[in-house]
């Protein structure tokens, strides 16, 4: 088959399933990835293999393993999120707001690393630690930080926030992009979301603000004087986060570019 014919098979299979746009850009995924390989036995099998993964509901970017993020490009597998759009606008937030001076900071739930990696490769004078409670999600993290060559400024720590053993530390800068979602909410997410994305990175336990509480005390106690920490809230308890913070340092709402309640800005 030639790679025209790809696609009117392509555009045939995927019109009952998936909008015009959806199937234009996933097109270009598809294509992207089969002009790489070489065999015409093998492009068959692989096209096969990947539209049936996408009519099974999979998301893109974990059938190609890779996700665009900023102006890089990371490694994802079944055990990390999906890097979003609004923590691309956390990144620029953070980025707008710390230009030159060189800082070190850490990044609670670290995922891919998109979110150190990102800083890193825009600020050469930046110091990161990365934590993850998934082991498998800092392999990934571990690939993208030496895809990068950041190995040498992004140390990746295996650990789980929840618990009070880690140590102490004297960051300039946190950064968190921590679980958000109760799972009473579960019904109402995406099946593409809960079926295939990692349950550990999108669901707390119950309460809602149970890493924002451990964020606090961490805060509190790691980090120099005018130390900021930045965080990625759900858009229903933004308000109860910048509440929380204000008790003792001043914080602040900042929505997304699609006008939800997002971020939190804190200062010490
Ligand atoms: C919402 S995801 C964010 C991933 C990445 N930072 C991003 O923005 O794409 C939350 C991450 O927190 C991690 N996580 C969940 N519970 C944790 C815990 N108790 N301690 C440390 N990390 C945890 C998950 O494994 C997941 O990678």
């Amino acid at each position: 088959m030639t790679i025209q014919e790809f696609k009117a098979d392509f555009q045939e299979k995927c019109s009952p399933h998936f909008s015009h746009d959806e199937i234009q850009s996933f097109w270009q995924w598809f294509k992207e990835n089969l002009e790489s390989l070489s065999h015409s036995i093998e492009i068959e099998t692989e096209y096969k293999k990947w539209l049936s993964e996408l009519m099974s509901g999979k998301p893109i970017q974990y059938i190609f393993g890779y996700s665009f993020f900023h102006k890089y490009c990371f490694e994802v597998t079944s055990d990390t999120l999906i890097p979003r759009p609004e923590t691309e606008e956390l990144c620029e937030l953070i980025l707008k707001a710390n230009l030159n001076s060189p800082l070190t900071g850490i990044d609670i739930g670290t995922g891919s690393g998109c979110i150190p990696i990102t800083l890193l490769c825009e600020r050469s004078n930046w110091e990161f630690k990365a934590l993850d409670i998934s082991k498998e999600a800092l392999k990934v993290a571990d690939r993208n930080t030496k895809k990068y060559q950041l190995s040498n400024r992004l140390a990746l720590v295996n650990q789980n926030f929840l618990e009070n053993n880690l140590s102490v530390n004297n960051y300039d800068i946190i950064v968190s992009n921590p679980p958000y979602i109760h799972p009473e909410e579960k019904d109402l997410i995406a099946n593409r979301v809960t079926h295939f994305e990692p349950h550990m990175a999108l669901f707390v336990t119950n309460n809602i603000l149970e890493f924002y509480i451990a964020l606090f005390d961490y805060f509190a106690q790691n980090t120099n004087p005018n130390a900021q920490l930045w965080m990625e809230t759900h858009q229903d308890y933004c308000d109860d986060v910048v509440v929380l913070f204000n008790k003792k340092f001043t914080a602040k709402k900042i929505e997304d570019l699609s006008k939800n309640p997002r971020f939190v800005n804190v200062v010490k």
